[in-house]
């Protein structure tokens, strides 16, 4: 086997430009269970189209009992679709025999939600494992495996047994054990919902790093928005058996369609009016009262610098009162909630400006001023009072 591996870097930039061929493909696919009573059928998946292109990472998100493993063990030939057809590297899958699909396996790697190491063998053995059974050479197999230890971070710990490792580290030995026989295809089936956070970003990003410099099509199911946030190029949203919402992860975020999609996104990209101002929010403006402004930053317009727009050049005292700024897909997203003089004239010329730097915003409703700013007021207004000075 020769080496296809290039060392690890930080540049995550997208290999997959144009009209790449597509790796998988289900058109139309359903599948049924037989019902406790034998007679009736319990459909798992139904009318599934997703496409997913080659060197692109799409992840599959939905409720439990959505039908998002059912969808998997379809692709890895686990179960048979019952009706549709399924299309895998160009090539129609749909009524594969177990010998067509056991040589199509090399080629679709699996990483599983626990991992499913074998506790008596080592590091090196577990990722060696697929290749014995391929009946590769010893040597062929040691160069391999040395190749795969280092792109997963493993070189010191070829000797160890699963016991003796991390999570992280057991889901590391998982993934080298599926890049072993060069796949096209990844699978992912949970494979961080048994981590901790940080664990989850450190082996997101060895995912992503494994896709983008190896071009290894990745198909992910999870039902962890994060997973999806941080990880996948496209996203399709399955509820009982249907796919309700696709597409590219950050138009799905930005604009998402459907009921349950909005509450998956909500996750990452809401945010709440803090609880001390939802209770005095008024429906009407009050004098020297702010009004509550959500702005919201999308793409390329996500860097405006609107704050200091609207402080330096309007003049208007704006104060950020909540707000996150993230990334999605690798692309800026976030919501600020700042209040703003509520008198119209610095309202609509702050509402003018927002809308001119290419930002979405939203009037919530409008506060009182606080007995502070009263205060303040009360001073200014003394200030400019002229005094009568007495002879
Ligand atoms: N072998 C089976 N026989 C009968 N019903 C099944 C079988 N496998 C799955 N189902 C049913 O199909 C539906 C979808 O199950 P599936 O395991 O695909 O859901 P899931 O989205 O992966 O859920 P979770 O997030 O909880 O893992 C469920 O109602 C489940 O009970
Ligand atoms: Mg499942």
């Amino acid at each position: 086997m020769t080496s296809s591996f290039k060392p690890l870097s930080q540049d995550l930039s997208h290999p997959s430009q144009g009209n790449w061929p597509l790796a998988i493909e289900l058109k139309q696919v359903g599948k049924n269970f037989a019902a406790r009573n034998g007679t009736l059928h319990f459909a798992a998946l139904t009318d599934v189209d997703l496409q997913v292109r080659a060197g692109r990472i799409l992840g599959v998100i939905g409720p439990s009992g959505a039908g998002k493993s059912t969808l998997i063990r379809l692709v890895n030939g686990l179960e048979k679709v019952s009706s549709g057809t399924l299309t895998l590297l160009g090539e129609d899958a749909t009524h594969y025999s177990e010998k067509e699909w056991r040589s199509l396996r090399g080629k679709i790697g699996m990483i599983f939600q626990h991992f499913n190491l074998l506790s008596s063998r080592t590091v090196y053995d577990n990722i060696a494992l697929p290749l014995e059974i391929q009946g590769y050479e010893r040597k062929s197999i040691d160069a391999r495996v040395r190749e795969l230890l280092p792109l997963v971070g493993l070189e010191d710990k070829a000797s160890h047994y699963p016991s003796e490792l991390s999570g992280g580290q057991k889901q590391r030995v998982g993934i080298a054990r599926a890049l072993a026989s060069k796949p096209n295809i990844l699978l992912c089936d949970e494979a961080t919902s048994a981590l901790d956070p940080d664990t989850t970003k450190s082996i997101l990003f060895l995912l992503k790093t494994i896709n983008r410099q190896l071009g290894v099509t990745i198909l992910v199911i999870t039902h962890e928005i994060p997973v999806i946030k941080d990880l996948c190029d496209d996203v399709a949203v399955i509820d009982q058996g249907r796919i309700i919402e696709s597409g590219p992860v950050f138009d799905v975020f930005t604009n998402p369609k459907h009921a349950i999609t909005a509450r998956f996104v909500e996750t990452v990209t809401h945010v709440e009016i803090p609880a001390h101002l939802v209770s005095v929010l008024q429906p009407e403006a009050s004098a020297r009262g702010a009004a509550l402004v959500k702005i919201t930053f999308t793409g390329q317009n996500a860097t405006s610098p609107v704050i200091s727009h609207l402080t330096n050049i309007i003049g208007a005292d704006i104060n950020i009162v909540a707000g996150r700024i993230d990334a999605i897909s690798e692309r800026p997203f976030g919501t600020l909630l700042v209040s703003v003089p509520a008198e119209p004239i610095v309202l609509q010329a702050c509402q003018a400006a927002i809308l001119a730097l290419g930002l979405t915003q939203s009037l919530l409703g409008y506060l009182a001023p606080s007995h502070a700013d009263a205060r303040v007021y009360e001073w200014a207004e003394f200030l400019r009072t002229p005094k009568v000075v007495e002879a």
